[in-house]
């Protein structure tokens, strides 16, 4: 396995990595991918390691992602999710991490609402820190494992033309794939309602384009994003029929285009809305691939801040 080291002992977001850091996570995660194909698909890496997995916020993908990645390193695991907890009776995020780090705990998978969380809990805690999403906030290894499978599908990231459609307002994997693309050096463009456009936002280095057949004209790539109705207290368009009619990504608009395009979900997928089944389960999905990747980024990710610990 790779002998150098991250330039950090937490991974709070992309925008604290380095493009160097970014690299050594994808050749250790080459190395991980052979790991997990073979037979037996378990090493010692981390056996003497303890991983809290502390999930305040729903998950399905990032969660069993990171705990089969722990399994694989032969980690120690507790899970915990606010729901169960006694988070619920008015604990502090603070106590509740404090209470989990008393038992001998190395390292911490967090997932919470709150942006800005895990840096917090950064400047309290001696533990390693890994962010499964902060709020609207930075979804790191979602931003890894998305990069990591476009290099696996076209050879390279630097040069490509990637377009993220959708609710840019509400994203935290928007936010983490612009900081990663642009530290790899892809060129970005962000395509949805402008209502759901934070302002501002080209000051990241990223285009903006309303119109969805221009920007799919243009792209290699298309990253399609979920409508987070969740977070939404305000009506940013009128209805989701009226929304899929404008940046639904259907057979239809596809098969306008001059070239076919890799198309990439993070996931939940809302069927029929953001993106029609046939096209999600289309050859120029890489969907379930970004998803099998997590796992082995996630590996990378665990085994390289492992190596930081006090
Ligand atoms: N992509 C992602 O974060 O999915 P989950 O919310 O299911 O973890």
């Amino acid at each position: 396995m790779a002998n150098q080291q991250l330039s950090t002992r937490h991974l709070l977001g992309i925008k604290y990595i380095t493009p160097d850091d970014i690299d050594l996570i994808f050749e250790t995660t080459d190395q991980f991918k052979e790991v997990i194909n073979r037979p037996i698909k378990k090493v010692p890496s981390l056996r003497d390691v303890t991983i809290a997995n502390l999930f305040f916020e729903n998950s399905t993908r990032t969660r069993i992602s990171f705990e089969l990645a722990e399994r694989r390193l032969s980690a120690d695991t507790i899970n915990f999710s606010a729901s169960s907890s006694s988070v619920s009776k008015g604990e502090t995020l603070l106590d509740t991490v404090n209470n989990i780090l008393s038992m001998k705990v190395d390292m911490v998978v967090m997932r919470h609402p709150a942006p800005g969380a895990h840096m917090y809990l950064s400047k309290h805690i001696t533990a390693n820190i890994i962010n499964a999403g902060d709020g609207t906030h930075e979804h790191p290894t979602q931003a890894l494992l998305d990069a990591y499978s476009i290099k696996e599908r076209l050879g390279s990231v630097r040069g490509k033309k990637v377009v993220i459609i959708g609710d840019i307002k509400h994203s935290r994997v928007a936010l983490s794939n612009i900081y990663c693309l642009n530290k790899l050096g892809a060129e970005v463009k962000l395509c949805g309602p402008p209502t759901l456009m934070p302002k501002h936002i080209e000051s990241l280095g990223v285009k903006v384009e309303h119109n969805l057949k221009k920007a799919l004209e243009w792209c290699d790539v298309a990253n399609v994003l979920r409508i987070q109705l969740e977070r939404q207290q305000t009506k940013y368009f009128p209805s989701l029929r009226e929304y899929s009619m404008y940046y639904g990504l259907t057979r239809e608009v596809l098969n306008s285009l001059s070239k076919p395009i890799v198309i990439m979900h993070p996931g939940p997928i809302n069927r029929g809305v953001e993106i029609s089944s046939d096209i999600a389960d289309s050859e120029h999905s890489i969907i379930l691939q970004q998803v099998e990747n997590g796992v082995a980024v996630r590996m990378a990710v665990l085994y390289l801040l492992a190596d930081k610990r006090d």
